[in-house]
């Protein structure tokens, strides 16, 4: 049998479409550029990836989750260098106006919009955060923003968790939340949007342990994807060097992702030192020290390693990854299968009356309703076996089980793994064991 991977992002926007995953935000006004909704299968996928990421993250002692306001006191982004700093340099070509960023075009070749050649405006500055007004006045002192990352409003409640969760260094706080940014040249599905969605981690500790911490979390938050079914020859770590590190971090590192469009970065590690409690404490006023018990009461500012990764970048792998075109271009055995692990599979089992038969759609509801109690399962009555197989497969579901005449006879059932496509007969009794057993959960 031979097989395939996703070679352009356009099959996957078709077949997201097609299936449910993503659609084209607002698409019945046209759309709206680099937004897109995310269907019933595409929530399943993103839920599973979200649940995922809190389970390893704060089912532990030493991390605890917030879930901050979008909106944030706008001294917040002065203290964190975003108001300053948060630029991205942007050109515009003088014939046909198109906008880019200067670092991710070469400005001595043409347009590639409108091909003219030698036309475009010097960099300038470009502030990414999205500005708003918060209440009935219209005035700069009501001005917010929408949060461009969602790292601050963790810093701002560090003092909130330590004390209300009496935490001892070392320990994290994570949280999960929409971010903003007027990217300059969003694009590429939903690689680079404009809103989307990140999970992050801040992990306190005493200064001089961030070496440690820093190599822990890089282990653990690899294990996370390849946990979620990534191919590991698709990842790879991107360190900074020296000069590419921000003005705040003693050390950072990428986890990347290999997408059909080349190598992208899916997750930050960053080890920030001291310097978003300092600076906080420095816009605020109030002190945001720790005191170090077990050090003699010392009083110091933790330093801080962060984990973030997108979520969205992370949905965008698992779909990139689990696409399989087999037996291209045979007619009859050619299909696309969504390779996806059990444990992020929107759908994980379909149950299938043969025919819609009231002696058969009987014990095919009760077995549906069994199932549904643990996991997410579909009924699925409509067109041929054949064709309802083919969906599934699209669409990612690992068991589909059927319900046929010699059910009523031998109450059981055929179960078809969506891989290797192999036939089981399960007794109907057995069907939840069954899958719980492949599963592993
Ligand atoms: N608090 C640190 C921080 O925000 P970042 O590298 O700017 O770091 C972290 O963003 C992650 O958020 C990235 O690795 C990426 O997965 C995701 N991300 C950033 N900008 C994005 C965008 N415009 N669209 C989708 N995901 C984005």
């Amino acid at each position: 049998m031979s097989e395939s991977n996703l070679k352009s992002m356009n099959e996957l926007v078709s077949l997201s479409k097609r299936r449910g995953f993503l659609f084209q935000s607002s698409e019945i006004y046209g759309g709206l550029a680099s937004c897109w909704d995310y269907g019933p299968l595409g929530v399943e996928l993103k839920n599973n990836v979200k649940n995922r990421w809190w389970k390893a993250m704060t089912f532990r002692e030493d991390v605890e989750g917030i879930d901050a306001s979008i909106f944030m006191h706008p001294t917040t982004w002065k203290a964190s260098g975003h108001i300053d700093g948060f630029n991205d340099p942007m050109v515009d070509c003088k014939a046909c106006k198109a906008r880019y960023r200067a670092d991710q075009i070469e400005l001595t070749k043409p347009c590639v919009t409108c091909k003219a050649e030698g036309q475009f405006t010097e960099p300038r500055d470009f502030n990414l955060m999205f500005k708003t007004q918060m209440g009935a006045v219209e005035d700069p002192s009501a001005m917010v923003y929408l949060r461009p990352e969602t790292a601050q409003g963790i810093f701002v409640n560090f003092l909130n968790v330590q004390s209300t969760m009496r935490k001892k260094l070392p320990f994290g706080i994570a949280q999960i939340g929409k971010a903003f940014r007027n990217e300059i040249s969003p694009g590429n599905f939903i690689f680079r949007t404009r809103e989307f969605e990140q999970m992050e981690m801040q992990f306190f500790v005493k200064p001089g342990e961030q070496k440690d911490w820093m190599e822990q979390w890089k282990e653990l938050r690899l294990n996370w994807h390849l946990g979620n079914g990534l191919r590991k020859e698709k990842l790879r770590w991107h360190p900074h060097g020296e000069n590419d590190l921000a003005h705040y971090a003693d050390a950072a590192t990428d986890i990347e992702y290999e997408f059909p469009i080349g190598w992208g970065e899916m997750e930050g590690i960053h080890s920030r030192t001291d310097f978003d409690l300092a600076q906080h404490q420095k816009f605020s006023g109030k002190k945001l020290e720790y005191v170090d018990q077990m050090d003699g009461n010392k009083k110091y500012i933790p330093y801080v390693i962060e984990t973030s990764v997108g979520c969205d970048r992370a949905v965008l792998a698992l779909l990139c990854d689990a696409y399989r075109l087999e037996n291209e271009g045979d007619k009859d055995n050619e299909r696309v299968v969504m390779k996806f692990h059990p444990s992020v599979a929107p759908i994980k089992a379909a149950v299938m009356p043969l025919m819609k038969k009231e002696n058969l759609e009987e014990p095919a509801r009760k077995l549906f309703a069994e199932l549904q109690q643990h996991y997410k399962v579909e009924y699925d009555t409509s067109g041929s076996i054949g064709k309802r197989y083919r969906r599934q497969d699209e669409i990612g579901t690992p068991f589909c089980i059927t319900v046929d005449y010699d059910t009523l006879e031998d109450h059981a059932v055929t179960i078809r793994d969506r891989d290797s496509m192999t036939q089981e007969r399960v007794a109907l009794d057995q069907v939840k064991k069954y899958i719980q057993d492949k599963f592993g959960f």
